[in-house]
């Protein structure tokens, strides 16, 4: 069993440069998002935008995964793989994004959201809200004295459940450093006072799979991707956290309003850090 890592002052500088890199190739990306472009078309994108940063997509080459980011379409609950498929008015589209700063210790900063291509149904919307909305009410239960790992998931199902959604389980968010996925794992359902407590120097990320219909899901034949076992919508948005002396700092926290993706303003120019009240 892997331990918790706990980064110092310097390691955090590290990941706040990780974080800025992958938030701003997450705005740098949503501007491309539009019917007719296809999934290997965006992959490119990112990975030239990373390399032309210095830095390296962690997704390619990890346990095999053969592109530089994740684009995960309507049913596709996490880890689509660029390919030559299409966008079409009416999807919807989670790209994930996780660049390495080799000039910054090699440390990862992690972060997704789901894109409208062209106008979505009544029920696209639903599902991408509720799941833009979980992850700020996890970051919440994250940001409080003596929070564990457990409330994250209770507040984020709570909220998923009453707007008649459900939590994917076989995903969790996860700690990030220099390791792409290290301990905790953050469930992102479950009991509120269980787990790990949260504690300075701890960074991981929180990245709800909220669907449409049933919780579960399985993996395609690929290895890779996975999809609703329903076939309903599913959508995610994720960022990587870091706990400070002054609370959980959203280290993936953008600069500018994503495209194609109705985020309010308010809600990404705002300050780097939460502060615990
Ligand atoms: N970025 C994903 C996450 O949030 C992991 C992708 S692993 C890959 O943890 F190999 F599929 F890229
Ligand atoms: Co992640
Ligand atoms: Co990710």
């Amino acid at each position: 069993m892997a331990v918790i890592k706990y980064h110092s002052g310097a390691e955090i500088d590290g990941m706040r440069r990780a974080g800025r890199l992958a938030a701003d190739c997450l705005v740098m990306i949503s501007e491309h998002i539009r019917p007719g472009i296809t999934t290997d078309e965006l992959d490119r994108i990112v990975a030239e935008y990373t390399t032309s940063r210095h830095a390296r997509s962690a997704p390619l080459g990890y346990n095999g995964f053969p592109k530089s980011c994740c684009t995960s379409v309507n049913d596709v609950v996490c880890h689509g793989i660029p390919g030559a498929r299409v966008l079409k008015d009416g999807d919807i589209i989670n790209v994930d994004v996780t660049p390495v700063l080799p000039r910054a210790n090699g440390f990862h900063g992690d972060t997704s959201a789901t894109f409208y291509v062209g106008e979505p149904s009544p029920q696209a919307r639903h599902v991408v809200e509720v799941a833009r909305q979980c992850l700020e009410i996890g970051i919440d239960a994250a940001n409080r004295r003596n929070a564990r790992i457990g409330d994250i998931g209770a507040a984020i199902q709570a909220y998923a459940e009453a707007q008649s959604c459900t939590v994917v389980r076989a995903y969790c968010g996860h700690g990030i450093g220099r390791v792409f996925h290290s301990e905790p794992s953050v469930p992102h359902h479950g009991v509120p006072g269980s787990g790990d407590k949260l504690k300075r120097g701890m960074c991981f990320t929180i990245e709800p799979m909220i669907n449409l219909g049933d919780w579960r899901c399985h993996e395609l034949d690929d290895g890779w991707t996975a999809v609703t076992t329903d076939g309903s919508l599913s959508a995610q948005f994720e960022h990587t956290l870091a706990v400070t002396k002054r609370g959980v700092e959203v280290l993936t926290a953008r600069s500018a309003v994503l495209q194609n993706s109705e985020e309010k303003p308010w809600a990404q120019l705002g300050p780097l850090a939460c502060f615990i009240p």
